[in-house]
């Protein structure tokens, strides 16, 4: 059994969708279902009787432990965050709410459950923290890639909320000896993700003509990795990782934003050509940079892959087109995500 927290979100969803492929795993997930958590991205396993779905806040100690008590996981993966960098400059409160205070409750509640397991059970149990790679700031052009050695130096206040975050999962292992593990992933993409996030922000807006809003020279980097790629690591991670350490994640993959979002474009005029006969890169439109915008992010992924045997499935050439053809053929999904809730952040943050 693994409690998987934020399992309605992006990534978590998209995670609880490889543990049931295997039949022996079952899975509780606990999520908030803030603006960013969805229940239709869990809708594939409503039936299955492997899965449990509990709303509640990972802040809510009382709500954590009861769940740990009934269901009794040998295995939690905390997902569960604020996730938007843009959002964390405009209401940066939440972020280390749910970020710092919920992670921090979280372990507490899996701290106080350790402690009651059995010496066979204590052996078994794992938590893993998923973090990001914005823990480590910015890069230079020719800086080398993130290792798990590199010094945390966040820049934007979703970062900072997740370098403490990871700090935190690290003294209840040194302290307490909870079986922890942190990984540290690039930026994701794929089935599920929110639409204000770049990819499928791009693919939307290019879909209704809208415009493309590309912040500042759009020559900032990502190290973009398929969602399912990052599922597999985890899985890597939690069944072989050494606990106490930290794994670093990625898809080898650095693309400026300019180059996925006239990569898309370009997708686009194949599968989707523009009913005016003009061409998608027409939308692309340069826009006031982000305060505090990280240049560069690139990780380092020789542990995970000389430890855990991992590598990548997906190309980016593969995956934006799995991503594409996703986005494309699951409409009712796209609606739903672009409530009006996300109407009002769209003219909050793209007006003037
Ligand atoms: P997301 O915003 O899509 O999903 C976050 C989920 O957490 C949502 O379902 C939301 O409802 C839930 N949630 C928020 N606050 C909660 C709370 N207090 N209690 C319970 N549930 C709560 O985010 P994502 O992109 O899936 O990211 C998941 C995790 O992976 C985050 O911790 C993020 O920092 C990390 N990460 C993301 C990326 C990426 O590119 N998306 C890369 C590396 C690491
Ligand atoms: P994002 O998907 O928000 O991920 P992160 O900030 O966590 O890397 O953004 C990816 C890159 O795309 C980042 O450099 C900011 C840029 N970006 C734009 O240029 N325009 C946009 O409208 C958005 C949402 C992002």
């Amino acid at each position: 059994m693994i409690l998987v927290t934020g399992a309605a979100g992006f990534i978590g969803s998209n995670f609880v969708k490889e543990c049931l492929s295997n039949p022996d795993e079952r899975v509780v997930s606990l999520d908030q279902l803030t603006y960013a958590g969805n229940l239709s991205n869990l809708e594939f396993c409503v039936k299955n009787q492997a899965h449990i779905f509990v709303k509640g806040d990972i802040n809510d100690e009382e709500k954590v432990s009861k769940i740990l008590e009934e269901y009794k996981p040998n295995k939690i993966v905390n997902f569960a965050a604020e996730s938007h960098v843009d959002r964390s400059i405009n209401s940066p409160e939440i972020f280390f709410q749910t970020n710092v205070l919920g992670t921090f409750r979280l372990l507490e509640a899996s701290r106080k459950y350790f402690e009651g397991l059995s010496k066979e059970k204590k052996e078994i149990f794992r938590i893993l923290h998923i973090s990001t790679d914005e823990v480590y700031g910015s890069l230079a052009e020719l800086e080398k890639p993130f290792n798990e050695e590199n010094r945390f130096k966040p820049n934007s206040p979703y970062s900072a909320s997740k370098a403490s975050s990871d700090h935190i999962a690290r003294s209840y292992y040194k302290t307490f000896s909870l079986p922890i593990m942190i990984s540290n992933c690039s930026n994701n993409y794929g089935p599920y993700q929110h639409p204000e996030k770049l990819i499928p922000l791009t693919i939307l807006n290019l879909l209704e003509d809208k415009e493309i809003p590309v912040y500042g020279d759009g020559k900032q980097i990502r190290d973009w990795l398929y969602v399912e790629d990052h599922c597999r690591a985890i899985k890597a991670i939690l069944d072989n990782g050494n606990i106490g350490e930290v794994y670093n994640v990625g898809g080898n993959n650095e693309m400026q934003n300019i180059q996925v979002i006239e990569t898309i474009c370009d997708l686009l005029e194949v599968y989707s050509p523009r009913k005016s006969g003009k061409e998608y890169k027409d939308l692309i439109k340069f826009v006031k940079d982000r305060p505090g915008h990280d240049t560069r992010y690139a990780i380092n992924n020789n542990k995970i892959r000389e430890k855990l045997s991992w590598i990548p499935n997906e190309s980016f050439e593969s995956g934006i087109q799995k991503t594409l053809q996703w986005y494309l053929t699951n409409k009712k999904w796209v609606d739903d995500a672009r409530d009006s809730k996300h109407q009002a952040w769209i003219n909050e943050q793209y007006t003037n």
